[in-house]
C-alpha cells in the first residue's frame, strides 16, 4: 500500500483530515507524526484505531533522525505538514515553542523530506509533494474596505504566532526555488468545526455556555474573521495535493466574513434552541474583556484561484456547519470533558485571570 506521511495528525485540523482521508475509496495508508503536545488528542482518531491503514507515531518534527526513520521505512508518496503550535495567544505569552516547531520544526522537516526525495528513483521523484499547511494571518490586518487576501497580497505578519507561520512559509518556497523540491502552499482562514480545542473562540463559546461560564469577548467584539468548516478545508488540501502546480500558493476561505460578536450571537441562539436554559438566553453570559495586544482587526481570503484553477468551494454555508458543529459539541461530552482538564485549566486561569 502506498502511504503519505501527515504531521501533526492529532490536532484539529489534522485529525480531521485523517479522518476525512480514509473515508475516500481507495485511500493511501497515512503516517501520522505528531509530538503530542497539549493540542494534540489520540482521542480524537479514536474511530481509526485498529485500522491497518492509519500508522501513529510520536514523533517531533525537530528530531531529524526521527523524522528521516519516518521517511525511510514508510516511503510516502507525499508530506502533508499540519504540524505548528497555532493559538496567537499563547504565541503573546511564550513565544518560543512557536519558533522551535513552526520554524525550525518546518526547517528540519524540509531538510530530511529533500534528502528522502532526491534519492527517489526519477518517476518517484516527479511524483512526490510537499504540502504546507499555512494561514491567512501571514498577510496581516485587513481595513473595513480593502479587497480580501490574494496569492499575491504582501506578508505583514503581526503576531508571533504569524510571523513564525511566515517564516516557515518562506523556507517552504525556498526549497522550491533553490533545490527544486515540488512544494505546494495552502493559507487557510480561520476553520471551526469536530475537535476543536476550546482555547479558540468558537469551541470556547459552546463549552463555556454549556457550563455557565461568562463568554470573554476580547475588545469591542467587532474583529471580523473569515470562517471555513474544517471539512470543506480537508477537501481543499485534497485537491491541491492531487491537482495543485508545484510552487504555487493557494488561498483557502469560506466567503464568509463575520465579526466576532456575530459568530457568539450565532452561537447562543442556537444553543438557545438546541439546548435551551431553565432561564434566559446563552446571550446573558456574554461579558466584553481586554483586548488581544496587537489584535488584527479583519481577514478575509479571495479564494477565487481555488475555484478558478481546481474548482473547489466549500460545500458547507456558515449556518450548516455552525449546526454540525454545535451538535457535534453536545454529543461528545465525554471528549469534551476530556479536554478540559489539568493543562486547559491552568491556560484558561492564565489567559482570563483579569
Ligand atoms: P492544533 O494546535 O489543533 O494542532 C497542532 C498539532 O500539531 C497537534 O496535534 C500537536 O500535537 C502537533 N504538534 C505541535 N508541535 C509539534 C511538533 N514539534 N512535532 C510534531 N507535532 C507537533 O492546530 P490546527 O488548528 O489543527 O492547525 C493545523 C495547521 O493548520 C497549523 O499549521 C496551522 O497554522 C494551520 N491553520 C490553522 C487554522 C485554524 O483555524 N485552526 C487556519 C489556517 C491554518
Ligand atoms: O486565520 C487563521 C487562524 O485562525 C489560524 O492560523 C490560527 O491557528 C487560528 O487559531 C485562528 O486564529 P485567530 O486568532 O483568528 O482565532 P481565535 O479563535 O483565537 O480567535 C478568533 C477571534 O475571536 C479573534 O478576533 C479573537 C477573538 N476571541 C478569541 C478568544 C479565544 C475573543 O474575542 N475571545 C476569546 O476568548
Amino acid at each position: 500500500m502506498s502511504h503519505i506521511l501527515v504531521t501533526g495528525g492529532a490536532g484539529f485540523i489534522g485529525a480531521n483530515f485523517v479522518l476525512d482521508w480514509l473515508r475516500q475509496e481507495g485511500a493511501d495508508g497515512i503516517v501520522n507524526a505528531d509530538k503530542l503536545t497539549y493540542a494534540g488528542n489520540r482521542k480524537s482518531l479514536a474511530a481509526v484505531e485498529g485500522d491497518v491503514r492509519h500508522i501513529f507515531s510520536q514523533t517531533d518534527i525537530c528530531d531529524a533522525a526521527a523524522v528521516t526513520r519516518l521517511l525511510e521505512s514508510h516511503r510516502p508518496r507525499a508530506v502533508l505538514h499540519f504540524a505548528a503550535e497555532s493559538h496567537v495567544d499563547r504565541s503573546i505569552h511564550g513565544p518560543v515553542d512557536f519558533v522551535q516547531t513552526n520554524v525550525v520544526g518546518t526547517f528540519t522537516l524540509l531538510e530530511a523530506v529533500l534528502a528522502y526525495w532526491r534519492a527517489l528513483d526519477a518517476p518517484s521523484r516527479a511524483a512526490f509533494r510537499f504540502l504546507h499547511v499555512s494561514t491567512d494571518e501571514v498577510f496581516g490586518s485587513l481595513c473595513p474596505a480593502d479587497p480580501p487576501f490574494s496569492e499575491t497580497s504582501p506578508y505583514q505578519p503581526n503576531s508571533p504566532y504569524s510571523a513564525s507561520k511566515a517564516a516557515s512559509d518562506h523556507m517552504v518556497r525556498a526549497y522550491h526555488h533553490t533545490y527544486g523540491l515540488p512544494v505546494l502552499t495552502t493559507n487557510c482562514s480561520n476553520n471551526y468545526g469536530p475537535f476543536h480545542f476550546p482555547e479558540k473562540l468558537i469551541p470556547l463559546m459552546i463549552t463555556s455556555a454549556l457550563a455557565g461560564k461568562p463568554l470573554p469577548v476580547y475588545g469591542d467584539g467587532l474583529n471580523v474573521r473569515d470562517w471555513l468548516y474544517v471539512g470543506d478545508h480537508c477537501a481543499a488540501i485534497r485537491e491541491v495535493l492531487a491537482r495543485g502546480r508545484p510552487g504555487e500558493t493557494y488561498n483557502v476561505g469560506g466567503w464568509n466574513e463575520k465579526t466576532n460578536l456575530e459568530v457568539v450571537h450565532a452561537l447562543c441562539d442556537m444553543l438557545d434552541a438546541l439546548k435551551p436554559k431553565a432561564s434566559g438566553s446563552y446571550r446573558d453570559q456574554i461579558v466584553f474583556v481586554k483586548d488581544r495586544p496587537g489584535h488584527d482587526r479583519r481577514y478575509a481570503i479571495d479564494a477565487s484561484k481555488l475555484a478558478r484553477e481546481l474548482g473547489w468551494k466549500p460545500a458547507e454555508t456558515f449556518e450548516t456547519g455552525l449546526r454540525k458543529t454545535v451538535q457535534w459539541y453536545l454529543h461528545n461530552q465525554d471528549w469534551v470533558q476530556d479536554v478540559l482538564s489539568g493543562e486547559y485549566r491552568h491556560w484558561v486561569a492564565k489567559q482570563y485571570a483579569a
